[in-house]
C-alpha cells in the first residue's frame, strides 16, 4: 500500500495506482480531467496531457520533486508522494496552454454539434479555456466521412485521443480503423473506405470524448439537454442489456451506454440494442437516469444531480428545477 496526499488530502491506495486513479478515491474537484484515459480500455492515457499534475515530492525514500508536470493517468504512485493539482498555478496555466493547443484545429460548432451538452472538450474549454486563439497558420480541416450505416466522422472535431482505436480493438472481432499519417498529418481513417460494422462498433460513439464520431440515427434530433434519460433493460442476448434511453415524450431518440460521473461506460452495449430497438415497449423501464457530471447534459432532467445541488428553500418545484448548475 503507499500513502499519496493530493492537494492536502491524503489516501491510502493500492501499490501500482496511478495518480489519477488515486485522484478519483478521493474524488471531487481534486480529480484531474482525462480526454484520452479511459478506465475500461487497457493503455488507454498519456496522449492528451490535460491530466498534468505536479509532483512536489517522489516519495518519503526520495522526496525530490519530480522537475517536470506528468500525466497523472499513466504515472504511478509511490509511498509519500506529494501531488498538486488545483492547487497549483503552474498546473493550471499548463492546463489553460493544452486546452488552447487542442482547440487549435477543432471547430467551435458547438451550436451544430450533436456532442453539445456532453462534451468533455466543451466543459474543459469552459473551465480552463481562454477567450482567443494565438494560432495563425491554416487549420487542418477535413470532408465528413460515413463509416457504414451507423457512424459518422468529423475528423475535424478529432482530439486524436485514440479511445476508439482501443475499443475497437479490444472489444470488436476485428478492427478496421486506427490512426493514419503521424504528427501534423494524423487522422482516423478506415485507410481503405470501409465500413465499420461490428455487434459491437457503435461503443466507439460513446467513448468519443467530442463530437468526432456520432451516431448516425440521432444526428441533429434535438439537444441532450432537452432529452430525458432512463435506465432501461432488455434480455439480451449478445450484452448485458443495461442501458440509457434518452427520451422526449414517448419516443426514445437515441440508446447509449450508462456512464459514469467520469464520462466512462459501466458496460459496453451491443449494436442492436443501441440501434435496433428505439420503441419504449423493447425495454423495461428502471427509472430517471441519475446524472452526477456537471455539465450541460445534467440540466432539466428529472431530478437535480446530488453534487453541487444549490440548496435554495421555499421555491416551488419548477424553479428549482431550472436553477443553472455550477
Ligand atoms: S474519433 Fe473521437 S475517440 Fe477517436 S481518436 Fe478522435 S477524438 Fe478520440
Ligand atoms: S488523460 Fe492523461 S494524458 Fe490524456
Amino acid at each position: 500500500m503507499a500513502k499519496v496526499t493530493i492537494d492536502g488530502i491524503e489516501i491510502e491506495v493500492e501499490d501500482g495506482t496511478t495518480i489519477l486513479q488515486a485522484a478519483r478515491k478521493i474524488g471531487g474537484k481534486v480529480v484531474p480531467p482525462a480526454m484520452c484515459y479511459y478506465g475500461p480500455l487497457k493503455g488507454s492515457g498519456g496522449k492528451c496531457r490535460v491530466c498534468l499534475v505536479k509532483v512536489t515530492q517522489g516519495s518519503t525514500r526520495d522526496p525530490r520533486p519530480m522537475p517536470k508536470l506528468v500525466a497523472s493517468c499513466i504515472t504511478q504512485v509511490q509511498d509519500g508522494m506529494v501531488v498538486e493539482n488545483t492547487t497549483n498555478e503552474e498546473v493550471l496555466n499548463a492546463r489553460k496552454g493544452i486546452v488552447e493547443m487542442l482547440l487549435i484545429n477543432h471547430p467551435l460548432d458547438c451550436p451544430v454539434c450533436d456532442q453539445a451538452g456532453e462534451c468533455s472538450l466543451q466543459d474543459l474549454s469552459y473551465e480552463h479555456g481562454v477567450s482567443a486563439q494565438r494560432y495563425e497558420e491554416e487549420r487542418r480541416s477535413f470532408n465528413k466521412v460515413d463509416l457504414g450505416p451507423y457512424i459518422q466522422l468529423h475528423m475535424t472535431r478529432c482530439i486524436l485521443c485514440y479511445r476508439c482505436v482501443y475499443t475497437a480493438d479490444q472489444i470488436t472481432e476485428k478492427r478496421v480503423h486506427g490512426v493514419l499519417g503521424r504528427g501534423d498529418a494524423a487522422e482516423i481513417g478506415t485507410y481503405i473506405e470501409n465500413v465499420i460494422d461490428n455487434d459491437f462498433s457503435g461503443n466507439v460513439i460513446d467513448v468519443c470524448p467530442v463530437g468526432a464520431l456520432t451516431d448516425k440515427t440521432w444526428r441533429f434530433k434535438n439537444r441532450v439537454w432537452f432529452t430525458k434519460p432512463l435506465d432501461a433493460h432488455r434480455d439480451c442476448p449478445t450484452c448485458s442489456g443495461k442501458v440509457t434511453l434518452w427520451t422526449r415524450g414517448e419516443e426514445v431518440l437515441r440508446v447509449t451506454a450508462r456512464k459514469d460521473q467520469y464520462n466512462e461506460v459501466e458496460e459496453f452495449i451491443c449494436n442492436t440494442c443501441r440501434f435496433d430497438k428505439k420503441e419504449v415497449s423493447d425495454w423495461n423501464i428502471e427509472g430517471p437516469r441519475h446524472i452526477d457530471r456537471g455539465s450541460v447534459i445534467s440540466a432539466n432532467h428529472y431530478e437535480l444531480p446530488v453534487v453541487n445541488v444549490p440548496i435554495v428553500p421555499n421555491l416551488p418545484t419548477s424553479t428549482k428545477k431550472n436553477l443553472p448548475q455550477e
